[in-house]
């Protein structure tokens, strides 16, 4: 499947929109014990990157709705050999590449900024979690 992948405009309140609606459905799918996501938290963490970070989002356009967006956070002060990065895939339109094509624009632009080590955050023990050691990735404990 052809997935198209545009950076995030802060200031397009149709692209707050659809990245707020993908993080909320995401975490009402993946972890459902979870308090619910503010929107207030994600327009915030959008708008307003951490003191010393340059943050980047793109989302994975559908019709009507995105399907899916990644976030690269690059520190600046320390730690300038790493960038944090978020991907998350509308449940409704996982298992056909979004992921996958938005992992690749994470990682075009990671190595295009010089950083050598990737971290990100994820869930391993609920049941349908995605099966990660079959991307390369590995736990920051080396098991
Ligand atoms: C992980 C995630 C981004 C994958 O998105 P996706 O669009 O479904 O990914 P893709 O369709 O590109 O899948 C690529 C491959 O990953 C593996 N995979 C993805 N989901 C899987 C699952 N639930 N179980 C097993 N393998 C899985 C498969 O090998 C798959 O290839 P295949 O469909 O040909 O078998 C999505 O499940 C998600 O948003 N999860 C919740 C948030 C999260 O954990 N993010 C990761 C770091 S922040």
């Amino acid at each position: 499947m052809q997935v198209h992948i545009r950076p995030l405009d802060v200031n397009d309140e149709r692209d707050i929109e659809s990245s707020f609606r993908i993080h909320a459905a995401a975490q009402a799918h993946d972890v459902p014990d979870f308090p619910p996501w503010s929107r207030t938290d994600h327009v915030g963490r959008l708008r307003h990157p951490w003191p010393g970070t340059s943050s980047d989002t793109w989302l994975a356009l559908g019709d009507p709705d995105a399907r899916g967006l990644v976030t690269v956070d690059l520190p600046n002060l320390d730690n300038t050999h790493m960038a944090i990065v978020e991907l998350k895939v509308h449940p409704e339109y996982r298992r056909r590449g979004v992921g996958t094509a938005l992992y690749t624009t994470a990682t075009d632009f990671v190595r295009a900024s010089g950083r050598r080590v990737l971290q990100g955050h994820y869930v391993t023990t609920l049941p349908g979690g995605a099966e990660r050691r079959s991307r390369g990735v590995r736990r920051g404990d080396g098991r």
